[in-house]
């Protein structure tokens, strides 16, 4: 199928001026048909969903964004249950926001405390609990995979929101939203990411996604104990032929790159206190160190932050953030309504 662009999509839409032609009309109808696709389906990880499939929901996400009040019935009537068993303010709050701005509703806990779980409730138990209720869940969880076993465990969508130091594959769509609309392109740039290379899920789930596009060149500045584990690295970037270095000098990478993707030392997954005390400052981008950045670089964070980027770098149009914060709820605005089902040839 040949893919079509991004003008295809938005030919007839309110504010473009017109209906839509004969090719445009053939585009809108392959962007449908591919989200018609995603319905029902759960997303552990980035990989899940083909690049075709991330472009349309990022197509439909621009949708979103331009009109959000023609999607304010998209989800009538379906409940979205969130299952934080670790802390969560973007990713939890996000996807409730996205549901309601959707016309749906949510159920769920945020400190599995308040549920079974604490009586010794397994996942899988859970789940199917949940999924008598709901019509999709979303999971985060402390264990690697967890989410994975809740989707073989029920017949509703689950979609992974962070696994232990695995995967995030919803913030990486974040992320690549973000880069799409701000850099206008994915493909062709130098990103840098920064900091906890080897607990950060974003990473991991960022540097995979990533591998898909053309031209991106990775610059990996971490400490020695904190790079990429020998999974991204063997398996994700050597066996890609991905273009990579490691560094552990931040400034001497900035002035390369377009996209620098600071992340926080992830203390709850530290052994001891002592390591994460060491390394936990390592790396903070302050007003100085941003002068060494390119005039049209980018400064991204999943968030929290703690120390890594201190508050005088907001003011900085550079600094884009909070920016992506916002794309996150528009993303998963998009992902409800694909996995709901979207009729192939309408939206
Ligand atoms: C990230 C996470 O949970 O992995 N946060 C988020 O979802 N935006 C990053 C982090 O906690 O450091």
């Amino acid at each position: 199928m040949i893919f079509p662009s991004r003008e295809d999509f938005f030919y007839g839409l309110p504010g473009t001026g017109g209906g839509p032609g004969q090719a445009e009309a053939k585009g809108e109808e392959n962007m449908t048909e591919t989200l018609a696709a995603l319905k029902g389906r759960s997303l552990l990880e980035p990989m899940d969903f083909s690049k075709e499939e991330t472009e349309a929901l990022f197509c439909l996400a621009d949708r979103i964004i331009e009109n959000p009040g023609a999607f304010g019935d998209a989800c009538r009537g379906r409940l979205l249950a969130t299952l934080f068993y670790e802390p969560s303010t973007r990713t939890r709050f996000s996807f409730e926001a996205a549901m309601l701005r959707l016309g749906g509703q949510f159920i769920g806990f945020s400190e599995p405390g308040s549920s079974s779980v604490s009586k010794g409730e397994s996942i899988a138990d859970t789940i199917r609990t949940v999924a008598c209720y709901a019509d999709i869940a979303v999971m985060r969880h402390p264990k690697e995979g967890a989410p994975r076993v809740a989707a073989f465990s029920a017949d509703i969508p689950v979609i992974n929101a962070g696994d232990g130091g695995h995967q995030h594959p919803t913030q990486t769509l974040t992320d690549l939203l973000t880069i799409r609309r701000e850099l206008g392109r994915t493909e062709d740039f130098t990103i840098g990411l920064c900091g906890d290379l080897k607990f950060g899920r974003t990473v991991h789930s960022l540097v995979k996604a990533l591998a898909r596009y053309r031209g991106v060149r990775f610059v990996l500045i971490s400490p020695e104990e904190l790079r990429v584990p020998d999974y991204v690295r063997q398996e994700v970037l050597e066996k890609g032929k991905l273009s990579y270095r490691e560094t552990e000098s931040l400034q001497e990478a900035l002035p390369e790159l377009d996209i620098l993707y600071m992340t926080r030392v992830q203390r709850e997954r530290f052994f001891n206190e002592e390591d994460y005390i060491r390394l936990k400052d390592r790396y903070i981008l302050n007003g100085a160190k941003m002068k060494l950045a390119g005039k049209n670089a980018m400064v991204l964070h999943p968030l929290p932050r703690v120390n890594e980027i201190s508050p005088e770098v907001d003011r900085d149009p550079r600094a884009l953030y909070f920016k992506q914060a916002k794309y996150g709820m528009y993303v998963r605005m998009a992902l409800l309504t694909a996995l709901k089902g979207v009729e192939a040839g309408r939206l």
